[in-house]
């Protein structure tokens, strides 16, 4: 799919007052600092469309993004940020719970995960959530351009043995990206694009 537009709409702690239009929309979580705003750019090819940081803890709201005119990409804040008090703990973790449970635009969450690391406590919990509440969602490995590709391998097939010790029957639908080398973004635009066509 090639991007034509994007354009930042509108910035919010209440799921309530996010656009109030029946568009198809895509939203990313997963730990703060994993890549989510910096994927967001590399997808619509603008550099500062979202807000970036070295340092975790940058996105403190729900962020949408219009694409094409006629979807939408989601930025979310991440969960799991030590330095973060605990009342802005509760109260990110309120709107990320409510968006994903009130928001009928949500075609597909999209939980990053840093493909250098051992599966963390925190990301299965929030997969395993998504899946009791039976809210669709995919994995995407983020900053693969941090290891070689044998080792992105290993650590995905450790990452599914983790997954069905958990109970899953498979690893759900997952695609591996850098952000820094643009890799992963046709098959994730692809598969955006797919559904929007349904
Ligand atoms: P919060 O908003 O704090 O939840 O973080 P975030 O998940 O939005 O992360 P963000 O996109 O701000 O990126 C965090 C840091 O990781 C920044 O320094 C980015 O430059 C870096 N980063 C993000 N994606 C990649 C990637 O694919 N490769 C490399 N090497 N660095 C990346
Ligand atoms: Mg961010």
């Amino acid at each position: 799919m090639k991007i034509n537009s994007a354009e930042f709409i509108i910035s919010n702690s209440d799921v309530k007052k996010c656009p109030n239009e029946p568009l198809p929309e895509y939203a990313f979580i997963g730990r703060s600092n994993v890549g989510k705003s910096s994927l967001i750019n590399m997808l619509t090819g603008k550099k500062s469309l979202a807000k970036t940081s070295s340092k975790p803890g940058k996105t403190q709201l729900i962020n949408h993004f219009k694409i094409n005119s006629n979807w939408y990409l989601v930025d979310l804040p991440g969960y799991g940020y030590a330095k973060v008090s605990k009342s802005t703990k509760a109260v990110f973790q309120k709107f990320i719970t409510e968006y994903f449970e009130q928001r009928e635009q949500l075609v597909c969450g999209f939980v990053l995960i840093d493909i250098r690391l051992e599966a963390q406590k925190i990301d299965l919990d929030f997969i395993n959530y998504l899946g009791e509440s039976q809210i669709p969602f995919c994995i995407i490995f983020t900053k693969a351009d941090k290891i070689g590709k044998v080792k992105a391998q290993q650590n995905i097939a450790a990452y599914r043995k983790k997954l069905l010790a958990a109970g899953w029957e498979e690893i759900p639908q997952y695609f591996v990206t850098s952000s820094l080398e643009s890799s992963g973004r046709d098959e994730l635009l692809d598969f955006i694009d797919d559904i929007n066509k349904q």
